[in-house]
């Protein structure tokens, strides 16, 4: 198989951590005969240095004609005053492409479950997808601005019917590929938007028999992520829910430093980025974690490309290093042995 990919490696340490990927990408390539070919664009805080842009349209032009996009990470505090934020070229990239999907696969590997906070016997057996609508709600509704001389503010938050079922038809997808069990967040007791939300899942739900379906205000599912995590198999929920349970499910498994997720279309363009952010208190240490980009890979060759066997193998391989007792900075593994971002790249091609 021929692919060609964009890498966006971007701030902090998405540039080192993109290394690893490349260097995985390379390896699965001559592993399983395929040609994967990349070129590198900017976005975020170093397009904003280069082009005062942090989306360029040299940056979309290349993304246009991929296969599949890779992304590291975005954002940091020298940009924290400037008028253009890195932020804005991720919200831009996901409207542009139209990648409404994010899947966030919260997966607890075994020899992690004694890094999470949360006790050993609440942890285990956790593994849940995060389905987050990722191109409406408050993060796009116009209007967004301040009024009356800056004495007031107003975000809005809309969505159509259809960018509702779009997201709720993959969620029951999603769910028919696992165990069936599909719960939808919301806000229903309050907000509008949700009780469409809750009719519109309704609907839908009647199309997929067997998956069994439940509403949960967003509360009352942020408490149960911590108290009963294994209880979830598939959530979908709006932008911002989405958002911010996300990174509460991800402490679950005992580092941020370990989680992909994908973005994906209608059309079939994806972008796969790890969940973590630019740790810009480590770039350049060759300390960051690669473990979420070179997963982030493996959701690419499984989602973009079809190619299940060959993001099984990076899986199964990021597995073997972790219960070897091999462990990055950021993980806590009795007795492992720290190694380096490169180190642990290697050590996981090694592996493949
Ligand atoms: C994420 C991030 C982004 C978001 C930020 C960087 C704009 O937190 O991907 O979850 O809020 O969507
Ligand atoms: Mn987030």
């Amino acid at each position: 198989m021929k692919k060609h990919i964009v890498t966006l490696p971007g701030d902090g340490i998405g540039p080192e951590i993109m290394k690893s990927a490349e260097a995985l990408l390379k390896a699965v390539g001559e592993k399983f005969n395929h040609e994967f070919t990349a070129v590198t664009k900017d976005i975020g805080g170093v397009a904003i240095d280069k082009y005062n842009d942090p989306l360029p349209k040299e940056t979309i032009e290349a993304c246009e004609s991929a296969d599949a996009i890779l992304l590291g990470a975005v954002g940091g505090p020298k940009w924290a005053d400037s008028k253009a934020r890195p932020e804005q070229g991720l919200l831009k990239i996901r409207k542009h492409f139209n990648l409404f999907a994010n899947l966030r696969p919260v997966t607890i590997f075994d020899s992690l479950e004694a890094s999470s906070p949360l006790k050993q016997n609440i942890v285990h057996g956790s593994d849940l997808m995060i389905v987050r609508e990722l191109t409406g709600g408050l993060y796009f509704g116009q209007p967004s601005e301040r009024r009356d001389g800056g004495r007031s503010v107003v975000d809005t938050l809309t969505y159509t019917h259809d960018e509702i079922e779009r997201i709720v038809r993959t969620a029951f997808d999603t769910a028919m590929t696992r165990r069936k069990h599909l719960t939808s967040v919301d806000k229903a007791n309050v907000l509008e938007s949700s009780r469409m939300w809750r009719e519109i899942v309704n609907t839908v739900s009647k199309e997929y028999p067997e998956v069994t379906v439940e509403h949960e205000l967003v509360d009352a599912a942020a408490m149960k992520l911590i108290t009963n995590p294994a209880y979830f198999d598939v959530i979908v929920t709006e932008n911002l829910f989405g958002d911010i349970l996300s990174d509460e499910a991800s402490v679950i498994t005992g580092s941020l430093g370990v989680l992909p997720s994908a973005s994906l279309s209608e059309t079939g363009l994806g972008l796969f980025e790890p969940i973590h952010g630019s740790a810009p208190d480590i770039a350049g240490e060759n300390k960051a974690n690669p473990i979420g980009m070179m997963l982030s890979v493996g959701m690419m060759l499984k989602y973009s490309f079809n190619l299940h066997e060959e993001s099984a193998a990076i899986e199964k391989a990021v597995n073997q290093v972790l219960s070897e007792g091999f462990k990055t900075a950021d993980l806590k593994i009795d007795g492992a042995a720290t190694l380096s971002t490169t180190e642990m790249t290697e050590k996981i091609i090694s592996c493949l």
